[in-house]
């Protein structure tokens, strides 16, 4: 048996031409073993060689040139065998030398990627599945509240966040030093400037701004010197509304908040009023929803609102007359609401901004 011989020499431009044998059938078993054995030795020297990025690519290009032409001319001579069974044998030797090629390729590939820095883009890769941001759970509260009163007639009104004492206690009928003032701990800005802590205030510059009849609502954010645990933030959103005009009653205020309370939580959700003191009030009351919290405690009664009638000072601190004119307000936390909507039991969740609980009410 003459010595195989190798048609692909490491450095050499030129590919041996392929040996006679292979095209004249019947092509011997042994021979064809021996060639593919020699170029697999030869492969495994390549990659062993492989030292510097520059043999890499001269490397590259003779394995690549065995791979295009001569392996097909290999594969060809395999029916040319006599014997079935060498066929058999031969095309798994023919396998082994195009893994061992394939592996080469590939392993080069990759140093050459690590050495240049560059990162190989694998076209066939399956996409990344992209992320979308997502509004947070109060502010689909807020915005689905706005949108029911806006269905109601109500439009939306802003006011600041740093406010004065006369806009935030004095205009709502705070008496001076009346321990009122006390239920909401103040984070003051300076003498007379403050962080305001409902958004009330937004009721008296409102009503500065525009003749009744006046219907808006003012979500914003407000402040409390309060520690932060489950059920309060120091930071947290309100949303006030108003009802200014001629005539306008208790019985208005019930029903608007009952029509709220039915299309936010659904139409048989009960609702009850129950007194409550606000000094910008009178009178004053509160709003429960009966929800089940999914805790096993079954259905209860949960404060979403406090509530009343415009308070005749303020309608008066506003420069309107109070004999003319009537109107309701009331002020809820979003943040309260949306825990009894999606069951959660601590505000700070809503704070945290970790995706993975957020992600939940992406729409
Ligand atoms: N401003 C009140 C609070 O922060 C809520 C409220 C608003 C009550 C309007 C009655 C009317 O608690």
């Amino acid at each position: 048996m003459s010595a195989p011989r190798v048609f692909c020499q490491r450095g050499s431009s030129e590919p041996v031409p392929v040996p006679v044998f292979l095209s004249t059938p019947p092509v011997q078993l042994a021979q064809y073993q021996a060639l593919i054995d020699a170029l697999k030795a030869e492969v495994l020297a390549f990659m062993a060689a492989a030292d510097s990025a520059a043999r890499l690519d001269a490397i590259k290009g003779e394995l690549n040139a065995l791979k295009d032409a001569r392996l097909a001319e290999l594969q060809g001579a395999i029916p040319k065998m006599e014997q079935h069974g060498d066929k058999k044998i031969a095309g798994k030797s023919f396998n082994e030398l195009k893994n061992a090629i394939q592996q080469a390729l590939d392993a080069f590939a990759a140093a050459q990627s690590a050495s240049s820095g560059i990162v190989t883009f694998d076209a066939t890769m399956p996409a990344r599945r992209s992320w979308h941001g997502s509004l947070h759970p109060v502010t689909l509260v807020i915005d689905e509240i706005c949108e029911i009163f806006r269905e109601l007639g109500f439009t939306i009104a802003l006011g600041p966040e740093a406010e004065t004492e006369r806009y935030n206690f004095g205009s709502l009928n705070f008496p001076p030093d009346h321990p009122a003032m006390e239920l909401h701990d103040t984070l003051y800005l300076g003498d007379d400037t403050l962080l305001r802590t409902h958004t009330s205030p937004v009721q008296v510059r409102t009503l500065q701004q525009y003749a009744p009849p006046v219907r808006v609502l003012a979500p914003g954010q407000v402040y409390r010197r309060d520690f932060f645990d489950a059920t309060h933030a120091p930071a947290f959103m309100q949303l006030e509304g108003l009802a200014v005009d001629e005539g306008i009653s208790f019985v208005d205020l019930k029903a608007t908040l009952a029509e709220f309370a039915r299309r936010f939580y659904g139409a048989t959700r009960r609702v009850r009023f129950g007194p409550s003191y606000f000094p910008f009030v009178e009178p004053g009351a509160q709003m429960d929803v009966e929800v089940d919290l999914n805790d096993g405690k079954g259905l209860r009664w949960v404060e979403i609102l406090g509530c009343g009638m415009v308070h005749p000072n303020v309608i008066e601190a506003a420069g309107l007359d109070s004999e003319k004119y009537t109107g309701w307000a009331f002020g809820m936390g979003p943040a309260r609401i949306a825990m009894s909507r999606y069951d959660i039991h601590d505000i700070r969740v809503l704070y945290d901004s970790d995706v993975r609980f957020l992600e939940q009410f992406a729409r």
